[in-house]
This record gives structure tokens, C-alpha cells and sequence, in this order.
């Protein structure tokens, strides 16, 4: 069994700053790594896919080692639109495959248990949009080709497909026909997982699924109207763990930061019982 946990878009501010005048994103992502400690199975590791600072900048990254140091578990990360590839990878010189690729990409391969994480830099420098360009699809393809045996997630930030919220879909990933076209290519690939569109949606690229994880802080409000405003709200923070047998491949599973009421047995001492509940 292999356990990764996915937390995206922490949009971490200098201390004592809140996001968009409202979002208390640093109090939010210690929260969100409060639940990940408290996780029992333990995931094996923390994948953090994008958007780690709110602005790139570097009293931001401070911020995040700190806040992220706070994991009992291994984390590795990605960039997002609202990153900068190199102060991120200067903030983290131990990270787990920063030691790979230019000092400005987070592009990398690692092995988690029984997986293999091919990472992506989707960002572009002072765009909301993303785009792997061609060097770096040719590097995709090429990583792939290494371990067909393997299964594999592959994470980028910008999802690779429209979702139907408007403003989101106009900074998608850019170059998504040809990062579809090469994944429809190897059949090892079991989940791109992305952040970006701070929500829970579930589509496909190149044949494979795509989840576009919850946001630890604010959401995007679910506006599928062609002039939806974009705007922002607080549904419950939440996260994805990905949860890979042998046997059933990966399932991703929604989790929330926040505890909920309950739990409640669905019996409780009345002398009956009802099959399937
Ligand atoms: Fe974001
Ligand atoms: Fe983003």
C-alpha cells in the first residue's frame, strides 16, 4: 500500500499579512498540517502542487519553511502561477528532487513507496496561465518512457483541461493538447493531479483521470455562468489522499481539514440492524 497526501494553493503571505485583504492563509495551511500529522495510516509523503507563496515572494518562502517544517512527513513540492520557481527551490535546498533540473524549474522524478512521481513547472514567469513548453514536454515523454513498468502520477499545477469556470479556464495549462498527447501515449500513468482552480473537480487528459484538488485555504466560488465573476469564498478547506494497491490502482479520496461533527454509529444498542445500513 502507498499513501500520498496532496495539499495545494497555500498562498502564504509575509507574517502578519492576510490574503486578499480576508484569507488567513498562513493560520490555514498550519491547520491543514496539523490534520496531515494526525493522519493514521501516516502518509508516505505530502505533495504540495502549487501556489505555495501568494506573491514569489521571498519573505514568503520563509513562511513556508517554517510552516511546512511543521510536517512529520516528507513533503515535496511544485510551482504554481503565484510561485517563483527559483526562490521556492533556494528556500528548499534539501527538498526532494530540487537537486534535479534547472535552478528555475521544479521539474523532477521521485519514487513514493511503490509510485513514481513525475513532477512539472507549469508556471510562467508573471503569468496566471501556465505552459510546459516544448523542452520540458520532450523531458515528460522522455521520463516516461524510462519506467513503463511503474505506476505513476504525474502532478502539474495548471490543470491540462476546461472545467467550465470561465476565469479559470482562460489561465489553464496552455500547451494541454500536447501534454494529452503524450500521456495518452503511456499507459503506467494512473492520476494527474493538479491544484489551481481552488475546488474538487474530476475530468480526463489523454485518456487518463485528472483531479484538481481543494484548496487548504479559500475556494474558488463553483460559477459556471459564461460571466461568472471571479471571486472567492470559504468552503471547507480540503485535501486528497491518493491510496494505490495493487489490487485496486489508485482511488483518491476527499478529506477535510476541519473536523466535523459526529461520528455517529448507524446503530446504536436498539437490537437491529439493516443490510448495507
Ligand atoms: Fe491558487
Ligand atoms: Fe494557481
Amino acid at each position: 500500500m502507498t499513501l500520498i497526501a496532496q495539499i495545494t494553493d497555500l498562498h502564504l503571505k509575509p507574517r502578519g499579512l492576510a490574503c486578499y485583504r480576508v484569507s488567513e492563509t498562513n493560520m490555514l495551511a498550519e491547520r491543514a498540517v496539523a490534520a496531515l500529522n494526525a493522519l493514521d495510516p501516516r502518509p508516505d509523503a505530502v505533495i504540495v502542487t502549487g501556489d505555495i507563496a501568494d506573491q514569489g515572494d521571498p519573505r514568503e518562502y520563509i513562511v513556508a519553511r517554517e510552516v511546512l517544517s511543521g510536517l512529520q512527513i516528507p513533503f515535496l513540492m511544485i510551482s504554481g502561477n503565484h510561485d517563483d520557481s527559483a526562490f521556492l527551490k533556494e528556500a528548499f535546498p534539501d527538498a526532494p528532487g530540487f537537486d534535479q533540473g534547472p535552478p528555475d524549474r521544479t521539474r523532477y522524478v521521485a519514487q513514493i513507496g511503490a509510485l513514481r512521481l513525475v513532477a512539472l513547472d507549469s508556471s510562467v514567469p508573471g503569468a496566471g496561465y501556465g505552459k510546459l513548453g516544448e523542452d520540458q514536454c520532450a523531458w515528460l515523454d522522455e521520463a516516461l518512457s524510462a519506467a513503463p513498468e511503474i505506476p505513476t502520477i504525474v502532478a502539474l499545477h495548471h490543470p491540462p483541461i476546461r472545467m467550465g469556470i470561465h476565469h479559470m479556464d482562460a489561465i489553464n495549462l496552455h500547451d494541454g493538447d500536447r501534454f494529452a498527447e503524450i500521456i495518452g501515449r503511456h499507459q503506467q500513468v494512473e492520476r494527474i493531479v493538479c491544484g489551481h482552480d481552488h475546488r474538487g473537480i474530476v475530468g480526463t487528459c489523454g485518456g487518463k483521470v485528472v483531479v484538481i484538488a481543494p484548496s487548504v485555504g479559500h475556494q474558488v466560488v463553483l460559477g459556471l455562468k459564461e460571466n461568472a465573476p471571479a471571486q472567492f469564498n470559504f468552503e471547507p478547506p480540503a485535501y486528497y489522499l491518493h491510496h494505490w494497491t495493487r489490487e485496486t490502482g489508485l482511488i483518491t479520496h476527499t478529506a477535510y481539514v476541519e473536523k466535523a461533527d459526529g461520528p455517529y454509529p448507524f446503530w446504536a444498542g436498539e437490537g437491529v440492524s439493516w443490510p448495507g445500513y
